[in-house]
Parts: structure tokens; sequence; C-alpha cells
């Protein structure tokens, strides 16, 4: 029997991660949901339609009334109102109505683009999410947060959309370039940091399992990883408060992810966001200097970085400004008070995003030093 963990919203069961080790008990999950009655379009990028494209319509083929695989071009660039355009004439064209259902196949991208079309085509029709990597396992595939980015900004248009189902396929986080691997375990970190001192603990302990990637320790990390978000977005599902917490290291990261044209990974931004914030909490007094220091090296044996070159600090601060998370001017910086408690913080300065900036820019002088 595979493990799962249910999602409330508003208070009720609204629908459930299932953690797997294959696809084979997709079909069983989603005869909840009358397929034979109903078409699906399964929503893949140039990566996953190749993995897993033809083994999932397999799958359904026969199952439902009709099966249809879509893809578009894998990359950040390619999240986009042109894509999800793409995707409704797709749609429209194969006479798809609102009793239909479409189904994400993919990491964070797919996931928000399916989502996203699946909130607005004929006023919203059923998705969903099969997330492939482990940052959209860990972090984009709950909560219901679907959209694109627009005109370079990330995620500026999208909407709450909660899909029925979430189906983690656990072992194909073996076959992950290291790069995305170690990439999505940057959210994995931000869990521990944010909520939950022991779990981060626990990373610390099974450093050498998750770089080897064990199944049972990934499946733990996954489940945990998972829980933590579940009781964030249970409590505040259209971050009204406590759910902007998940945005530790975002600030900073979407800055830098920006500035480098979207060239490094999210979670390696992430990452170089987290020092950055953790910096700052150690500058307010809330983390020890030991804390702080071990918070950073930290990222170190899981590949992810600590610090990064050709940036300018000035305009990374500029950029800070464009972020969504602001209100009423203000920036919402979230901040550790501890190692397992995050706050979000009004009063981060420009000073002191620039300092955070600087101690993690790694500058022509240093290399000369
Ligand atoms: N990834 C942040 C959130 O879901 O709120």
């Amino acid at each position: 029997m595979a493990n799962r963990l249910t999602i409330n919203y508003e208070k009720k069961p609204c629908y459930d991660i299932v953690f797997a080790s294959d696809y084979n008990g997709l079909l069983e999950e989603l005869q909840d949901f009358n397929i034979k009655e109903r078409r699906a379009a399964i929503i893949a990028d140039s990566n996953t339609v190749s993995l897993y494209g033809e083994e999932i319509k397999k799958l359904l083929d026969g199952n439902c009334k009709k099966v249809i695989l879509y893809s578009f071009p894998a990359g950040e660039e390619h999240k986009t109102l042109d894509t999800v355009k793409d995707i409704y004439k797709t749609l429209i064209e194969e006479k798809y109505d609102r009793k239909d259902l479409l189904i994400a196949l993919g990491g964070g991208v797919v996931g928000d683009i399916t989502g996203y079309a699946a909130a607005t085509y004929l006023r919203g029709v059923d998705f969903i999410q099969l997330p492939t990597t482990l940052l959209s396992q860990v972090d984009s595939s709950i909560g219901g947060k679907t959209g694109v980015d627009f005109d370079g900004y990330k995620n500026m248009v999208g909407a709450f959309y909660m899909p029925k189902l979430v189906y983690m396929n656990i072992s194909v986080l073996k076959t992950l370039d290291e790069r995305q691997f170690f990439s999505g375990f940057a959210e994995v970190m931000k869990h521990g940091l944010i909520k939950d001192a022991s779990f981060y603990e626990w990373l610390l302990d099974n450093m050498y399992e998750i770089q080897d990637r064990e199944p049972q320790v990934l499946e733990e990390m996954v489940m945990r990883s998972c829980n933590i978000k579940k009781l964030v977005v249970e409590k505040d599902p259209k971050e009204l408060g406590d759910r902007a917490l998940l945005n530790f290291g975002h600030t900073i990261g979407h800055a830098i992810e920006k500035a480098k044209n979207f060239e490094m990974l999210h979670g390696e931004c992430i990452a170089l966001g987290a020092v950055a914030a953790a910096f700052i909490s150690w500058k307010h007094n809330w983390l020890s200097m030991e804390e702080y220091y071990e918070i950073r090296d930290m990222y170190v044996p899981f590949n992810l970085p600590i610090s990064v070159d050709d940036i300018n600090p000035e305009e990374i601060l500029t950029l800070t400004k464009s972020d969504k998370k602001m209100s009423a001017g203000q920036i919402k910086f979230v901040l550790l008070k501890k190692i397992g408690k995050a706050v979000i913080d009004m009063n981060v300065t420009d000073e002191d995003i620039l300092n955070a900036v600087n101690e993690i820019y790694f500058s022509e002088e240093d290399e000369k030093a």
C-alpha cells in the first residue's frame, strides 16, 4: 500500500498526495475520478514527454474517453502565457470540455502552467499533478499555486487552484541529473529551517544517504517535507499570513534568478537567498554566528552555491523591490528567529540587504586576494 497524505482546504479534505515507487498504482487512484467518462490531456515538457509520456499515455489509453499527449519545450523561459495559449488551442481543437481532465507530467514549470491552464480553461477543469522533480514533489505540486512568469517577473500572473490528486513516483528522483536533484534539495532544507529543527538535524544526519539517493531515505525526506508544507498551506492557503514563510530565501533568490537571466536553477538561487537571509538573521541577533555559518556550510555538500560572481549588488537590491513579496511598498522579508522558526520581518533595510548580498557576492577582488 502506498503511503498518502490528505491535504485539507477550508478544513475539508481536498486532495491526496500519494507516495509511490512506480506508476503502477496510478490507474487505480484515477478510478475515483470516473475517468472512463472523461478525456484526459497529459501536459509534459520536452524532457518528460520522452521519459514518461508514453508510459502514462499507455496506462490511460482505453481507460479514458480519449487521451492526448501535449508537450512544450522545457525551461523556465517557456513558462509564459504563450504556452498557456497553445494549450488552450490544442484543447479547443480536440474538443475538450468542462468534464475533462488535465494531467501535469513534469517539474515545477509543467505543474504551474498546467494548473493555470486548468484554472482558466472553460472557467476551470480538473487537474492532477504527476511531479517528476524533487522541487515539484516537495514544493510546487502542493498548495494550489499555479501561474506563469510575465515580462521577466516570476509568477506574476496566476491563480490558486487545487489539484484533485498529486501522485508522486519517488523512484524518478534517481534519474534526475545532479544539478536538478540538488536544486530541489534547497526547498527541502528550507522546510527544515523555517518550521522543523528536528527535520533539519535529520537532513544533516542523513547527508550521505541523501547524496546517494537511497530510496527509503528519499521517501522519508519527501514525505516529511510534504508534511511541513501541508501544515503551512492548510493554515493559510491563500498566503494572507504564514504561508509567506515558505518564501524564505526567495526575495534575494528571485532577484538573483532574474539578474542571471534564469541561467541558474531556481534552487541554486534559493540557496544563495537563504544564506543571505540567514546572514541578516544573524545581524539582527536572532541566529548566533555559529548557526549562521553552520547553515551556510550545510549547502556545500549538497552541491549548492553559497556565493555568486558576476552580479551587481545594487541591481539585486533594486530587483528585490519588484518582487511580489511586498506589502504597501515594504518588503515582507522572511528571517529565522532560530533554526526551525521563521518570522516575517517588515524592518529589513536596504543596507541589511546590500550587506547580505555582498556577503554572498564573490567579486574579482576576492579572486585576486
Ligand atoms: N512555494 C511557496 C508556496 O507554495 O507558497
